[in-house]
């Protein structure tokens, strides 16, 4: 099925709504988290909130540009008890997060919307590396 316009301003609010809802999961996860051990992770934790509204910033202004309504819907946010369930929690949608923008850059690229293309892949480059912050902290 080729890819609308439309369409691709659909799957971005879904992805607009992720960036949201990791933001409030990360705020959550910094502050219930202890144990000096987690200390670097949660200074990481804070810092990743920060990208992730930089991200919903970026998704919105390329929705309105394209001639969507940027949604103001929060997705799924997952919280424990637990520090590395929670950790845990936060790999699983940053690597959701990594194979929705390598399909969505793909998209932009076929709709030959190369402006979002490219904002796109600074922000997988990203979630590459909260990957990797997180894989860290887990000991992966
Ligand atoms: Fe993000
Ligand atoms: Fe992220």
């Amino acid at each position: 099925m080729a890819i609308t316009v439309e369409k691709l301003i659909d799957l971005l609010n879904r992805d607009l709504e992720l960036e949201y809802s990791a933001a409030i999961q990360y705020i959550n996860h910094a502050a219930v988290m202890t144990g000096a051990a987690y200390g670097d992770i949660i200074k990481e934790l804070k810092i990743h909130t920060n990208e992730e509204i930089g991200h919903a910033m970026v998704l919105a202004d390329q929705i309105d540009f394209l001639g969507g309504s940027p949604s103001v819907n929060v997705g799924k946010i997952m919280t424990s008890k637990d520090n590395n369930e929670m950790l845990e929690q936060d790999l699983a949608g940053e690597e959701d997060a990594i194979k929705r923008y390598k399909i969505r850059i793909e998209q932009a690229e076929e709709l030959k919307e190369f402006a979002l293309a490219q904002p796109l892949r600074t922000i997988l480059a990203v979630e590459q590396e909260h990957a990797m912050d997180l894989k860290q902290a887990l000991g992966k």
